[in-house]
């Protein structure tokens, strides 16, 4: 069979694409390896900049996120056992909003199957072909049925471990790894403040983030190698009330944990996110490290303009349109790299780090907190830089 634009990845990268394609009338098919109740149980992150948002709710997608999400008016950084608050309302009138990305792919997965969207979860040996003349895309369906699909452009929305970033043939790979990991856990308690905190403390980093009323969202910086079914609840939680212990009346509400895992951590991008017909959006083309949550946000700034592009290209017949989409998006996706790298490494700690750059860092956030320049400049990174 054919469609305009077959879409390789059916997470949230390339569905909002799909969606965002059916609004312009262009067609498009999205394929995704896993099944879709394996993409919604699977934790991820859970902040949505003002422009993620505001894409959600004005596309049509849904406006679960302003009902059922909280909105942030700022963070809190924790270091030397006291909390300062970042308030992101009052030094740039911008907030973010605490909404987990599984909720984004299912508003996402809904809308498509409300507007009769073509999305073939669960198929397997997926294979792309012909990206600088008519490209193909060829797999097995989720009942064992040999499928073609040939389109005018294939999009690879395909994750971080991508197999359409290996077909730019003149690709250009940019690494950082870092020595360090992060133990997710989902747990059964209260929240322990309004609002999240970044922790920095001399035994690592945590952040305490939320969910429900009662299922909130912790990390801590582990060893990569750490296995987490190693790990008991009251470890996990020593651990924790460790890394959070303070001078202030701050208390963690401590509860049963229901999740863990731990999380990869690397900044990586490939250049360029186009060759010939195929185009990359998402984790396919960057990784961010967590810090800072700005993945899903990033994936989201892609695939907008991606549309953006593909409309003038298909709709309007404007195929030198395709050249300008790599140079657009990587602009934001420095930038990206850059305030994840700078918020993790001024949050945590390496098992190389002297005494002099234990000190620097603490002389870093000292100065941020007491700087409202300071502050403004994390504070527009961290909701998100205009479009
Ligand atoms: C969450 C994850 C992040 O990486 C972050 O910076 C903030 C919040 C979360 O999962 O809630």
């Amino acid at each position: 069979s054919t469609t305009r634009v077959a879409i390789v990845g059916g997470g949230p990268a390339g569905l909002m694409l799909s969606h965002l394609l059916h609004i312009a009338g262009i067609e498009s098919v999205v394929l995704e390896r896993r099944a879709r109740r394996d993409i919604e149980t699977t934790h991820r992150a859970g902040i949505l900049e003002r422009d993620s948002v505001r894409l959600l709710v004005d596309s049509g997608v849904s406006d679960r996120v302003l009902t059922d999400g909280d909105r942030h008016g700022g963070i809190y950084l924790r270091f030397g056992g006291e909390s300062h608050h970042i308030d992101f309302d009052a030094l740039t009138g911008a907030t973010v909003w605490l909404y987990p990305q599984t909720d984004v792919f299912t508003d996402l997965a809904d809308a498509r199957d409300r507007d009769g969207g073509d999305v073939r979860f669960g198929v397997s040996d997926l294979e792309v072909r012909d990206v600088l003349d008519t490209p193909t895309v060829a797999f097995t369906d989720s009942d064992g049925v040999a499928q073609e699909i040939t389109a005018e452009i294939v999009v690879g929305a395909d994750g971080s471990r991508s197999i359409c970033r290996d077909l730019v043939a003149d690709r250009r790979q940019y690494f950082r790894e870092y020595p360090f990991a992060w133990f997710g856990i989902l747990c059964e308690a209260p929240k322990s403040s309004p609002e999240l905190i970044y922790a920095r403390s001399d035994r690592g980093f945590a952040l305490i983030s939320q969910r429900t009323e009662s299922v909130q969202r912790m990390y801590f910086q582990c060893d990569p190698t750490t296995d987490p079914s190693a790990w008991s609840d009251a470890q996990i939680w020593e651990e924790l009330q460790t890394r959070l212990a303070g001078r202030d009346d701050f208390s963690l509400v401590e509860g049963t944990v229901i999740d863990k895992s731990v999380l990869p951590f690397r900044s990586f991008v490939q250049t360029p996110m186009r060759h010939g017909q195929l185009l990359l959006a998402g984790d396919a083309g960057h990784t961010v490290p967590p810090t800072g949550a700005k993945g899903l946000n990033l994936a989201l700034a892609d695939v907008r303009v991606l549309a953006e592009v593909l409309e003038q290209a298909l709709g309007k017949n404007d195929p030198d349109a395709l050249d300008t989409y790599s140079d657009r998006v990587l602009d934001r996706v420095w930038r990206a790299q850059n305030f994840s790298y700078w918020m993790t490494t001024m949050l945590h700690r390496s098992a190389d780090s002297s005494d002099f750059d234990e000190r620097r860092q603490l002389g870093e956030l000292a100065t941020l907190v007491a700087s409202d320049a300071g502050k403004t400049y994390l504070a527009e990174g961290y909701t998100g830089w205009p479009a």
